[in-house]
């Protein structure tokens, strides 16, 4: 790995996950380079804060393309030129299809706010607070052809106390996701350069 590992982060909306990864950019905490935020919705408040951190923007709507194949493909041909070492998925809320899986094996990291396998999929925080449940938590793993289901790289629980409300659990959840997603991505760099070391040693 010559360099920064670059990064390009998606997303679907609010892209708080994406500041907190910024954030940590800026401090050097996290030593990559921001390559590109990718949004799959023109409006998604995210790609304000990426132009607030000087992060290039790119949006394309599914709705524009005949199918997810197509719309990929026009996603990796903007992609390819940047040689990407990871893919952050941050709140980017579609499956990503062979397309992109293929372009980038292992290389495609998610966060799901809940103790995966438990509650996979959409409004994780809800169902949790919904089932009485007494923790959570945040998930961080590499994506697969399934909803939440790939390879896991990191968790960490949030209990749920009866004082809390589904607003306070979710901003509880979130408060871990903010710090654990920078670290961890800090975490599979510093492991990858090592085994680049190893490798260019002979
Ligand atoms: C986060 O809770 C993340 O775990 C989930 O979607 C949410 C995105 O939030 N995949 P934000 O857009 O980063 O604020």
């Amino acid at each position: 790995m010559r360099g920064k590992p670059k990064i390009a982060v998606f997303i679907s909306g609010n892209g708080s996950n994406f500041q907190a990864i910024a954030e940590q950019v800026v401090t050097g905490a996290l030593a990559v380079e921001l390559s590109l935020l990718f949004s799959d919705q023109p409006e998604a408040y995210g790609l304000k804060r990426a132009e607030k951190f000087s992060v290039p923007t790119l949006q394309l709507s599914p709705g524009d393309f005949t199918n997810r194949q197509t719309y990929e493909e026009a996603i990796l041909k903007k992609l390819q030129p940047l040689e990407l070492d990871f893919i952050v998925l941050a709140g980017y809320l579609r499956i990503i299809g062979p397309t992109l899986r293929e372009a980038y094996p292992q290389k495609i990291i998610n966060i799901h706010p809940s103790l995966l396998p438990a509650y996979p999929g959409l409004n994780s925080i809800a169902k949790a607070f919904a089932a009485g449940e007494e923790e959570t938590g945040v998930t961080i793993h590499y994506i697969d052809e399934g909803v939440d289901t790939g390879p896991i790289i990191a968790q960490e629980k949030v209990v749920i106390s009866p004082k809390d409300s589904e607003a306070s659990l979710m901003e509880k959840v979130q408060q871990v996701e903010h710090r654990l997603y920078p670290q961890v991505l800090q975490e599979i760099i510093l492991k990858q350069k090592g085994s680049y070391h190893e490798k260019s040693v002979d």
